[in-house]
């Protein structure tokens, strides 16, 4: 058995020893502060940021667990959900409750399907949910814990989900359809009306994914944007999910799942009556909750109100025509779609666009990688305002060195991204194993290690044995949580 190297130390650091130590280790995180970043952080500025943490702070030391010892909590998380129900449609018979994230939200609708479906279709054995191939990840965690089998379905050219696919899909074991507004990889609105209604005809549940547009779709709609209608106005939504801590600005931790009426909620909740601990009840996924996001959400609604969420909004989507723009006007480059807010997929149909994005990187711009197809994944929020100009011309200088790349050069950086990532992020030992494993399944050979980021994206998204590479990244996620040698 190998030692552990950490232990607890045994005499207190001082403060300023320890926070240094974490400044630090920070120092090589990417400066999402600067824009480079374009997922993750819904970064909006300082002043927003101040906000944030004195309201979180107010309210550091509070449990979310029990609303009758915290009267304050009850009232602020009831006031968020309420007026996230204004905005995505609701009435007063909407009601919902506050999450730790958009996972958590998308976990309770498929959980709450599941309760309801045992209670009003019995004779379902193997509840079935119809999923779009683009819906998030979070569906199939949830499919995995509650054992619902996820049904995914076609998307048509414009990247919405295929309505008559989606109909083809549903069997006598259907009990929920999802739909995303808008879906992550594309930022696409899916034609959320004509789902819902085959939802409705049918007698099932409709949930509505609106974790990324939850807060941005209303606002981009009073500027006077098109956007499809796609919350509870729409006859057979019954469910929504919808981030706060994406474009509502708020801290992380901080997402509220809704339902059209109390009775479908209901199945939601949590209750054993026979502990000696006493009576416990729980709303949620979580035990006790952290009060910071809840109070921070309380705080940035009242602090923003409309006019602030407008002015960000419209911000932000003068930011998105200026890419989208700059992006058509580079050779070999397009967005894909139209996007109906501030998501976009960056594609290329004559360079290899996963080289455009190590070309990115080597400039300081972080690009997140996707597959089925090829594409950089673009998030556009306030801080980009001011590195617009900067980002299209790194974009055009990035595009011309992809186009001087060979086809040979391409396919001899094939696993040097992944030697690169592993070897900054897992313990040393792990990273020849993980090569190793690696080019076998690529049937390549593992070549230098050193430098460029990702075209093995390109190969992964081609491979045709899906297993192995979930084991492979089963086996990143373990080592992403060992202790690292210093
Ligand atoms: C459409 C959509 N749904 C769900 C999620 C999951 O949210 P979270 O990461 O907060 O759990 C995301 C995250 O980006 C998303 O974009």
């Amino acid at each position: 058995m190998t030692a552990n190297p950490h232990r607890l130390p045994e005499k207190g650091i001082p403060k300023d020893e320890v926070l240094a130590a974490m400044r630090t280790l920070r120092e090589r995180d990417v400066k999402w502060q600067d824009g480079r970043l374009f997922s993750l952080i819904y970064y909006a500025g300082e002043e927003i940021t101040d906000v944030l943490k004195e309201a979180a702070l107010l309210f550091f030391s509070e449990n979310g667990l029990n609303p009758s010892v915290f009267p304050s909590l009850r009232q602020m998380e009831t006031e968020v959900v309420a007026i996230s129900a204004d905005l995505l449609g609701g009435d007063a018979q909407t009601v919902g409750n506050m999450t730790s994230g958009g996972t958590e939200s998308i976990l309770l609708a498929v959980k709450t399907a599941r309760e309801w479906a045992r209670v009003h279709r019995p004779d379902i054995r193997e509840p079935e949910m119809v999923l779009p191939m683009t819906a998030h990840p979070a569906f199939e965690k949830a499919a995995h814990y509650f054992d619902v089998r996820p049904v995914r379905t076609a998307i048509g050219p414009d990247f919405r989900a295929d309505v008559e696919a989606a109909r083809a899909a549903i069997t006598p074991r259907t009990i929920l359809m999802v739909g995303s507004a808008p879906c992550y990889p594309f930022g696409v609105v899916d034609p959320i009306a004509e789902m819902a209604a085959i939802a409705q005809e049918r007698g099932i549940l409709f949930h509505v994914d609106a974790c990324v547009g939850g807060f941005m779709l209303p606002f981009v709609r009073k500027l006077g944007y098109p956007v499809p209608d796609f919350d509870f106005r729409v006859p057979g939504v019954t469910s929504i999910s919808a981030d706060l801590h994406k474009y509502g600005y708020c801290v992380k931790g901080a997402s509220v799942i809704l339902y059209r009426d109390a009775a479908l909620r209901r199945h939601q909740f949590f209750a054993y009556t026979d502990w000696p601990g006493g009576i416990y009840a729980s709303p949620t996924m979580a035990g006790t909750r952290p009060s910071g996001p809840i109070a921070a959400a309380w705080a940035i609604l009242h602090y923003l109100g409309e006019e602030g969420y407008l002015a960000l909004a419209a911000l932000v989507m003068d930011t998105v025509g200026k890419i989208r723009a700059g992006v058509e006007a580079i050779p070999g480059l397009r967005v894909l779609g139209e996007p109906h807010m501030s998501i976009m997929a960056l594609a290329s149909d004559t360079l290899n666009i996963y080289e455009v994005g190590d070309e990115m990187a080597l400039r300081g711009w972080h690009l997140d990688r996707q597959q089925f197809p090829p594409t950089l994944h673009v998030t556009v929020m306030p801080v980009h305002a001011e590195v617009a100009d900067a980002f299209l011309r790194d974009l055009a200088e990035a595009a011309d060195a992809a186009r001087r790349l060979t086809p040979a050069k391409v396919r001899d950086r094939l696993l040097v991204g992944l030697a690169d990532t592993a070897a900054r992020v897992l313990p040393q030992a792990w990273v020849s194993s993980l090569m190793a494993r690696a080019s076998a399944l690529l049937g390549k050979s593992a070549g230098s290690a050193a430098g460029r980021s990702a075209a093995m994206y390109g190969m992964m998204g081609t491979l045709p044995n899906r297993g192995d590479l979930r084991e492979l990244v089963l086996d990143v996620l373990d080592g992403l949580t060992r202790p690292q040698e210093r």
